[in-house]
């Protein structure tokens, strides 16, 4: 019954992986998927993750109980702590829902679904380009999506000028995708100043925030700074909402932890939000997972292990930036030809390297160098040890 199904294409991100696993080939480097890797090239589990791990183990009271539809009570108060911070009103107010969903695409997705059935205006505003999974993930929702203007190829950096007149002509009430931190795939931030006056022109409009936070502490190293756009939204009493991962930043990737949350204007209206999140969570798979809440539980309710983790998570963060300053001297030495001071401008795990499809291919195909069709590179999976043979290849491409 199923001999008509046709063959579907590999996912634009994760099927670099898949290729990547059959090359046969030694000196192969992945940097298509957004994983962090050590100097080794091996993926890290954190210290703090693993004495967390540890405790619950030795915990002979713990149990495997089903969690509440919305998840963790102690994980989902402390995510919303960490992304709206400690002294948050909207918090002390109790106009924020949080939920704990499956990773950032899962509060994505939960995110979208009640919108589709709750929100008047059902178009969303994403940034051209944007992770390769937006568009799908609100389109499958019910949403209807429409692209606003982010980057600009001539500079490698932000059109500002293009996303304020596109989100200026955005209909009034239109939902509008913004990365907190480290846009993917383009490492390119509004400074503080565009943050503020991207707030207020969304406020002018009712354009309703929705944050997709994926990065918190991996572009600057520093968790509070890197939650400051959502903050400054959150300060105003507004509406927004916010989904949040801790694949990268706490390299919880496999155990897929992440929390919906939804700033409400009064205590009232979110506690109703909460019990239609509930729907439509329960029929899509009951309710999340249990360990890997746990773990960030224990980790952030703890001001030891808190500490340890920021400690850990900024040796990441500068073993990135001291990525793209090697990457970037390398490509100086060899006199590649190209203006590549984007490389230590833009920030977080990736570097949009403007490097075209054909070069892609080429870089692959002769140098085993894996890495997705639009030219992005993770930094995170760099070491000094493959840093030349990846100059090598980019000086080639832009050279053959
Ligand atoms: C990426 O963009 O590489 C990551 O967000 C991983 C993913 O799921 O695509």
């Amino acid at each position: 019954v199923f001999a008509d199904v046709v063959q579907a294409p590999e996912d634009p991100i994760l099927g670099v992986t898949v290729a990547f696993n059959k090359d046969p080939c030694p000196m192969k480097v992945n940097l298509g998927v957004g994983a962090y890797r050590t100097e080794e090239g091996k993926p890290l589990v954190l210290n703090v993750v693993r004495r967390a791990e540890q405790m619950l183990v030795n915990d002979s009271s713990r149990v495997k109980e089903y969690l509440p539809i919305t998840g963790l009570a102690d994980f989902n108060k402390m995510s919303a702590k960490l992304i709206f911070g400690n002294d948050s009103p909207a918090i002390q107010e109790k106009r924020v829902t949080t939920v704990q969903c499956l990773s950032g695409t899962g509060s994505l997705r939960v995110g979208a679904e009640f919108l589709a059935r709750h929100y008047q205006q059902r178009t969303i505003y994403i940034p051209q380009p944007t992770w390769g999974n937006h568009p799908k993930v609100f389109a499958l929702s019910g949403l209807f999506v429409k692209t606003y203007r982010y980057y600009d190829p001539a500079t490698r950096g932000l059109n500002f000028q293009g996303l304020v007149e596109d989100l200026s002509s955005a209909p009034s009430g239109a939902v509008v995708l913004l990365h907190a931190c480290a846009h993917n795939p383009t490492g390119v931030d509004p400074t503080v100043e565009q943050w503020e006056q991207i707030r207020q022109l969304m406020r002018s409009k009712a354009l309703l925030p929705f944050f997709d936070s994926a990065y918190q502490g991996f572009a600057s190293g520093n968790l509070d700074a890197d939650a400051q756009p959502v903050r400054l939204f959150a300060a105003d009493g507004g509406e927004l909402l916010a989904a949040q991962s801790y694949a990268k930043n706490m390299g919880l990737y496999g155990e897929r932890v992440g929390a919906l949350s939804i700033v409400c204007k009064t205590a009232d209206v979110a506690a109703k939000v909460e019990s239609q999140l509930k729907l439509v969570i329960r029929p899509m798979y009951s309710s999340p997972p249990i360990h890997g809440a746990s773990i960030v539980a224990t980790i952030l309710k703890d001001s030891e292990m808190y500490n340890e983790w920021t400690i850990e998570l900024k040796a990441m963060a500068d073993r990135i930036i001291s990525m793209r300053h090697q990457l970037f001297e390398a490509l100086r030495e060899r006199g590649t030809p190209g203006d590549w001071t984007h490389i230590v401008k833009q920030i977080g795990m990736f570097t949009f390297t403007g490097l075209n499809t054909e070069q892609v291919a080429f870089m692959t195909k002769e140098y085993h160098i894996y890495m997705t069709s639009d030219g992005r590179i993770s930094m995170a999976g760099l070491s000094s040890k493959t840093v030349p043979l990846l100059a090598d290849a980019i000086h080639a491409a832009v050279t053959h």
